[in-house]
């Protein structure tokens, strides 16, 4: 196929080989993807002089995916995004238990998530898209029911990322996927995403307790460091003394955009590049991470380590610790039903 190349990406340290997809459009902005996590290890974007730079951190070496992976850095997460109060859920009456890999709760699936898996992957003919698919069994992380999943990320000539999830399950269980990608519209993965601007169309946001669980309120963010409803740098009232901020480090926080349905949620902007990025979903929530526990540890791809606030998540899901917050939105999934979703992040130049 024309727009889609497969190489060969490397080896995991139990022997299986990884293929990597690079798809590119007409305007040559290239996507590439690994059957590892279903990452997204490159995506390219136009800048004012119409130059695709790499905007997605990712790392250099194959083996920093392979083991341990702690950043969730281009990932699918699943089974269920965002975290779970101690690891618990209960559905019908029985209480499952998942790992707690942030403790003390789940984060993203655990550590052996959705993230850490190798996907069956192909090119859908004749279209810019890649297919991912993943049977997640019964128990696999102490989840129920055999869940199977097929993510589609598309390319299209229009310069946006389009995904879309789907899922069935065999018995009742709790599904919530999200992609993972730290986004730096610079193009420069040393430089701080404070310095981007960010429009987030949502008049409420989902306070946590100091372990990034949700109290459970909907919160107004009208006079507090969350109203992002006027695009404001991020950096502006990031390090403000508040406590919600504390709790996360910085921003690391679910929002409730405006809206139902498949909509505009945000915009980011990187003014000198003028590289702009808008992110449409049809999800209740997007939690936006700042890349507050980013700590230096890895060579970026342009050089320098990946310091702490160097890349920013817009990840859009379901709420955090939704399945035992019975007035938050469902997420449980059932015999003969399907789970879809769908996010885009489209970029062009203001
Ligand atoms: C979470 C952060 C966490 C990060 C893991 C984000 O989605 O909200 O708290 O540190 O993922 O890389």
């Amino acid at each position: 196929m024309k727009n889609i190349e497969v190489s060969e990406y490397g080896v995991t340290p139990e022997g299986i080989v990884v293929k990597k997809f690079t798809v590119t459009n007409k305007n040559g902005m290239q996507l590439e993807v690994i059957n590892y996590g279903g990452i997204i290890t490159s995506l390219t974007a136009p800048d004012r002089n119409g130059q695709y730079k790499d905007v997605v951190l990712g790392f250099t070496k194959p083996e920093d995916y392979f083991t341990g992976n702690s950043y969730f850095l281009g990932a699918i997460v699943g089974r269920f995004a965002n975290r779970i109060a101690g690891g618990k859920f209960s559905i019908e009456g029985k209480t499952y238990e998942l790992e707690t890999n942030n403790s003390p709760n789940h984060l993203h699936g655990g550590n052996e998530g959705f993230s850490n898996k190798i996907w069956e992957i192909e090119a859908v003919p004749n279209s810019q898209t890649i297919k991912l698919s993943y049977t997640s069994k019964d128990r696999e992380e102490g989840y129920p029911g055999e869940l199977k999943v097929t993510v589609l990320y598309t390319l299209t000539d229009d310069d946006a990322l389009e995904i879309s999830y789907e899922a069935t399950t065999d018995k009742p269980t709790i599904v919530n996927l999200s992609q993972h990608s730290y986004f730096n519209l610079s193009g420069d993965f040393t430089e701080l995403i404070t310095g981007h601007e960010l429009q987030l169309y949502a008049d409420y946001f989902i306070p946590t307790d100091n372990t990034m669980i949700p109290t459970g309120e909907l919160k107004n963010v009208e006079g507090t460091p969350f109203d992002f409803r006027i695009p404001k740098l991020i950096g502006k009232d990031i390090e403000i003394d508040d406590e919600q901020l504390k709790f996360g480090s910085g921003y690391d926080h679910c929002w409730v955009p405006n809206g139902k349905g498949l909509r505009s949620i945000a915009e980011v902007y990187h003014a000198e590049t003028e590289r702009m990025m808008e992110v449409l979903t049809d999800q209740p929530g997007v939690q936006l991470y700042c890349g507050n526990f980013l700590d230096g540890k890895y060579e970026t791809k342009t050089g320098g380590r990946n310091e702490r606030r160097t890349g920013l998540c817009l990840e859009t899901q379901h709420f955090p610790d939704a399945p035992n917050q019975s007035h938050f939105p469902s997420v449980m999934l059932i015999p003969g039903e399907k789970y879809q979703s769908k996010t885009i992040y489209k970029f062009s130049v203001k």
